[in-house]
Formats: structure tokens, sequence, C-alpha cells
């Protein structure tokens, strides 16, 4: 349970608030490459509470810079791509991919007074089909070059949902892994079988009276820091703690990336923080080629944006992404955790609210917060248990070899209800 204050400073993202200021010393990933194209130059984007221009010159140059012209306010997603920028529609200023006015056709011969318009406008970059977007104070940090943005001969696919919520409720989920069990294996499997005509449910409710309908129980959950974010693990029934899912685990990224996957499929989560009440979810799913199978040569990244409703209003349960996306938008608009009652299961949340306090604080006193890249790595390969990797021979890839260590929080669920904080 949260006081009023606490859930606000964790929640809300604008300028000057203090999880903004956190956030805005990030890359956040924005949109996909392939978005603007030819047919499609710009787009208005929300980021961290402010309204914004995202356009893609005709010299193929991102520009990110605040929405209305300086001159009488257009709004220049109307604008049209130049080789220098983005020209408005309503008197033909020219903007270059910095907000500099670079052209103002209608001033007199020889007027300087371009010089003096610029319009605000942040960083950009392309990695992986994506582009990312800073918004932070000088220097720029490192876009880190995570191993599945970067990897050669693999199959992308970028997909983007606008949900209607908090970008911490989200993250909530993703420290808490028991919602697996109930929310996807018990719910998941009650959506699809309301969807069944009424003649075959009775087979499908007999299943879900059975114990498999939620899958294996855990029964033990732990969290590791790390130098990126925090190691989650699980242990379950029928499992010993040399499985990998208890030795090694998979990541989330500071502050808003979960990294997924099994066998031969990679994948990012990414939670977008919009503005206080909205939340841009965007995934990037990485395909690893069979042993001498090539993957589908790919000029770019596809997209797709998923339904996130139903055609009657209810959000789309049917599916894992939407299964996770329903449990965060009924939350509301932002939750109210001064009213929750967190139980045993819920360390990982703990554990994550502290370090979002304590990051906040690192920013406020000047420093760096955490998984903030100064230097340039080709490649940073992340921890993913089972999963394939691209050049190494074992499941789990550079940590397959990885030994057992005892988690930093950890909440044993099974025998005896016990949670223990290092
Ligand atoms: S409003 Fe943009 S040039 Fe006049
Ligand atoms: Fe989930």
């Amino acid at each position: 349970m949260l006081t009023a204050e606490q859930n606000e400073r964790l929640t809300r993202v604008g300028p000057g608030t203090p999880m903004g200021e956190l956030m805005r010393r990030y890359w956040h990933p924005l949109a996909p490459s392939a978005e603007l194209s030819e047919e499609h130059p710009t787009k208005e984007v929300r980021l961290l509470g402010e309204d914004l221009v995202l356009f893609r010159s005709a010299a193929g140059k991102i520009g990110l810079i605040e929405p209305s012209c300086a001159h009488r306010k257009a709004n220049l997603s109307y604008g049209i791509p130049e080789p220098e920028g983005i020209r408005c529609p309503y008197h033909g200023w020219l903007y270059d991919t910095d907000g500099q006015c670079v052209d103002q056709p209608s001033e007199p011969e020889g007027s300087r007074f371009k010089d003096k318009v610029k319009l605000k406008a942040y960083k950009t970059e392309e990695l992986g089909g994506i582009i990312w977007a800073y918004m932070g104070p000088d220097p720029v940090p490192v876009l880190p070059r995570w191993d599945l943005l970067v990897w050669d001969g693999v199959e992308r696919e970028i997909k983007m949902m606008e949900l209607p919520c908090n970008w911490l409720q989200c993250m909530d989920n993703s420290l808490d892994p028991v919602h697996f069990e109930w929310l996807h294996n018990y719910f998941g499997s009650y959506v699809l079988g309301m969807e069944k005509p009424p003649e075959e449910r009775a087979e499908w409710k007999a299943r879900m009276q059975s114990e498999g309908a939620r899958g294996r129980h855990e029964l033990k959950v732990g969290f590791d820091r790390f130098e990126y974010g925090v190691i989650k693990r699980r242990l379950m029934e029928g499992d010993t703690e040399e499985s990998p899912w208890w030795r090694i685990g998979h990541p989330v990224l500071f502050p808003n990336i979960l990294r997924v996957g099994q066998d031969r499929r990679h994948g990012f989560q990414m939670r977008i923080p919009v503005d206080d009440t909205h939340t841009l979810h965007m995934t990037m799913s990485v395909l690893i080629p069979k042993p001498g199978e090539q993957a589908v040569a790919q000029d770019e990244v596809p997209f797709s944006y998923p339904a996130v409703y139903k055609d009657n209003g209810r959000v789309r349960a049917d599916w894992v992404l939407g299964q996770d996306q329903t449990a965060w938008i009924i939350q509301g608009p932002i939750c109210d955790r001064t009213t929750e009652r967190l139980g045993v299961t819920d360390v990982g949340i703990i554990l994550f609210r502290k370090i979002l306090e304590e990051q906040m604080q690192i920013v406020a006193d000047g420093g760096d917060p955490l998984n903030v890249h100064r230097q340039e790595k080709d490649i940073i390969y992340l921890p993913q248990e089972e999963s394939i990797y691209p050049g190494f021979d074992e499941p789990g890839g550079p940590f397959a070899g990885q030994e057992n260590r005892p988690p930093m929080v950890e909440a044993i669920l099974a025998d005896k209800v016990d949670v223990s904080f290092r």
C-alpha cells in the first residue's frame, strides 16, 4: 500500500515530475522505422506528456520536433518533406531535423529572421527497425545495442498497441510472475472457452476445473538486481534448482522493457509512457532461423497495430499479450495503490518500487541512473533461460553454463510461506 504522494511520484511522467525526469534519461522506442514511408512521412506522437511531430525528410533523415510551426502555429504533421527537413503547409517555412528554421520564402531577400527561429527538437536514432528518441539533457547517452536489435540474419516483427492506462501497471505486471498461472492459463482458457458454441462448452468446463488448466504451479519466485535492471526467476513444480528458469531467468531492463521468449523466438515488450494515463506498448519479436535455414530477407521490419478492443468494447483477451493488456487496463487509468493489499508473491513489485525511488533520487542529485549507457558496445547479450542464440550451440547462449546463486529477493510459495529480502 502506498501513500497518495508515493503513488503520484511513481506514476506521473510529465515534464518536471521526478518520474518524468528519470524517464527522460533513457532512449525510448517511438515508432517502427517502416512507419515513416514516402506515403506517410510524418506522425503525430506524444511522449512523456509532450506532443511532438516525427518526420522523415526527403533525404531520409528523422526529425522529432514540437508540433506547431513557429509562424502561425500550423501543425507540421501536415508538412511536406524536403531534403533539408520539413516545410510548413501554410506559408512554406522550412525546418531542418534540429528544428532550425532554414527558409522563410516570403520574407525579404537577405533577411536573417529565420536564424532566430528554432523549434524544440529531440535526438533520434534508428536501430533494429525502430526509431528511438532521447528527450533528456546533454550529454546524450549511448543507445544500447541489445542483442536482438543488432543480430543479422534473423526475422523481426513489431506490434504497436496504444493503451489507456499508466505505464507502471504494465511494469508491475512484469515483476509478478505468479499472474501467469491465473491470467494466462486460467482466465485465458476461460475467455477462449466462452467463445465456443454452447454445446461444446461442457468438455471445456470440465477441463477448466482440473488442476492442469492452470499449468505448472510455482514453488518459488526470485529477483536479482543486475547492471541493466532486474532478473526474474521462477522454480516450477517438477523442476530442480538446476532448471534454467531458476538458474538463469530473464530480465526487466530498467525502467520499462521486458525481455521474453522461448526456443527460437526472442522478444522485447516495451512500455512507453505517452502521458500519465496512456502507454504505448511496442513489442519486437525476433525469430532465429533453424540450422541450415535462412531467415526471410527483410528490407524493413514489418509492423502492425493489433486491435486492443473487441467490437463490443471489451479488451481483447484471446491472446497472451491481450490478457496482460486486459489486466493493465482494468486496473483503471492510474491504479489506486493507496488501497491495494500486497501479498507474499508481490516481492518483485516491492523491489521494483524501491529501485524506482532510488533512481529518481540519483537523478535529483545530478547522477546517471541505472541502465544509462555512456560507452559504445557492439552487442549486449541478455539472459533468456531456454532460448537459442545465433552463433551458440546450447540453449541459453552465453549464459548456458551460468551457476546457480541465491536470488536477492525470494518468495517461497510452496510448503511454507516465506519471503526474504537480502
Ligand atoms: S504557419 Fe507555418 S509558415 Fe506560416
Ligand atoms: Fe503476462
